[in-house]
């Protein structure tokens, strides 16, 4: 049994993939540790999405080695960067590394490590071949107990937005079948989890046949002992009425939506390639708001795209002013190796100006984010217990409403899984606080599912 230790960087795809890399090696002779000095092989799987990421691995490679203090251990890279920067990490001398496997080569782990240990040793086997088929539809995750289960439905990307990294590092878009999906919710149901995430790069372009994203949900909410549903991350482009009417009428899908933006003018919404106009954006949040009424909205937004000027922008904030989303997470521009963006517009904002951007819209967004919270103080909400005791306070209790707001609220003896009716009692810009409405007559008990 080799032991192995595995450290996960970006998102939540790549948290998925983790799970999926352990019950890989789990089936051969590995077995997984804590510490990383107890490991005979160290993975680093790895994201490429943004600036720092690469310099922190290299960093921890050395680190890695450095508190080995010459003892032997098998270094690894996977994921999003291993693809990003294979030239590099094949051909850097001063990166001492053992094994590559990009997003789609993880069924090749056993095999990739073995040679490693093998004759050849220091020539650095690799694998990044991007597919158009795997979907790992097979592999049954190794997750962590809990109340949400992710399930990947769809992997890669076709969008090519021309500051985003995605479609190169993991590839063309390929969903699992729908009947793949329930059978793999049925089996959560069953290991008792009460939520689960539809997991993609573009999780709403779902297609599989004649199913699409609306008819895998409606699937996936037939599932019996699943109280909810939620997903990530979606395109603009793709939330058809038939789609926000499910959402509408079915109780166990979230009322929530991401709603990437990116930028508010659509000059540069062009430049990025995102296939929608400020005003198209603009009327798809009113329908969305119209047809699933109380619907919560996020966002993602990045100041300083190449050009960009400061009209531009206040277009941005005037976007967000009146759109007025429940919470946004905002980026300055990277310029990513191999994208549109790196290869036809120079980085040409300051990144003093980006830094000011930045902030402005934290402000502005942390102002917005208190008001809708707010909004829920006195209201009686249904939530779903995360944690029964929170990790900090332990007389306190972690849940979320549907619309995805955390609340904090003194314990009860109810579990993590339970739906239990409360009432909001304050806000802050990233959460609610709330207590739990005990039911006069117990035979109404509150702790059912909306
Ligand atoms: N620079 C800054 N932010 C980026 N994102 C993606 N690529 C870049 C980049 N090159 C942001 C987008 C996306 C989120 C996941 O990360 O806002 O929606
Ligand atoms: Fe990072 Fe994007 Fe890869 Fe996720 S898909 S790990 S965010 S580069």
């Amino acid at each position: 049994m080799k032991k192995v230790f595995l450290e996960t960087y970006g998102c939540q795809m790549n948290e998925y993939d983790s799970e999926l890399v352990k019950a890989i090696l789990a089936k051969k002779e590995y077995t997984f540790v804590k510490d990383e000095l107890d490991a005979d092989i160290v993975m680093l799987n790895t994201c490429a999405i943004r600036e720092h990421a690469h310099r922190k691995i290299y960093g921890r490679v050395h680190d890695i080695r450095h508190k080995r203090n010459g003892k032997p251990v098998k270094i690894g890279i996977l994921g999003c960067m291993a693809t990003n920067l294979r030239t590099d990490l094949l051909e850097n001398k001063n990166l001492d590394i053992d094994f590559i496997a990009g997003p789609d080569s993880y069924k090749r782990l056993p095999n990739l490590i073995a040679e490693s240990y093998g004759e050849r040793e220091g020539s650095k086997p690799f694998d990044l071949t991007l597919s158009e088929f795997e979907t790992y539809s097979d592999v049954y995750p190794a997750r962590e107990e809990g109340v949400n289960a992710w399930i990947a439905v769809m992997r890669g990307c076709n969008n090519f937005c021309t500051f985003c990294v995605v479609p190169y590092t993991r590839g063309r878009e390929r969903s699992r079948s729908v009947e793949n999906v329930i059978e793999e919710a049925r089996r959560l149901a069953a290991d008792g989890f009460k939520q689960i995430t539809l997991l993609g790069q573009n999780v709403n372009s779902y297609r599989h046949g004649d199913d699409d994203f609306a008819d895998l949900m409606q699937a996936v909410s037939r599932v019996e002992g699943i109280e909810r549903i939620r997903f990530t991350s979606p395109h603009p482009k793709d939330f058809p009425e038939k789609f926000l009417k499910l959402m509408a009428e079915n109780p166990k899908i979230c009322k929530q939506i991401h709603m990437p933006l990116q930028a508010g003018s659509s000059r540069v919404l062009d430049a990025m390639n995102r296939t929608y106009t400020r005003e198209e954006f603009l009327a798809l949040v009113d329908k969305a708001r119209q047809m699933v009424p109380g619907v919560a909205l996020s966002t993602d937004i990045i100041v300083g795209f190449p050009t960009e000027t400061d009209a531009e922008f206040e277009e941005t904030v005037e976007v967000m002013n009146q759109v007025q989303f429940d919470s946004a997470f905002i980026f300055k521009y990277s310029e990513r190796k191999g994208t549109i963006a790196q290869r036809k517009m120079p980085d040409d904002v300051p990144d003093a100006i980006k830094t000011e951007r930045i902030v402005r819209l934290n402000d502005l967004q942390n102002e917005i984010s208190l008001k809708k919270n707010e909004a829920y103080v006195g209201r009686e909400e249904v939530v779903l217990i995360e944690q029964e005791q929170a990790n900090k306070s332990p007389d306190m209790m972690v849940a979320r409403t549907d619309t995805n707001k955390l609340v904090t609220l003194p314990k009860t003896g109810h579990k993590a899984g339970d739906l239990i009716t409360i009432r909001v009692t304050g806000a802050t810009p990233h959460a609610l606080k709330g207590r739990w409405i005990n039911p006069s007559d117990p035979t109404q008990g509150c702790n059912r599912a909306n």
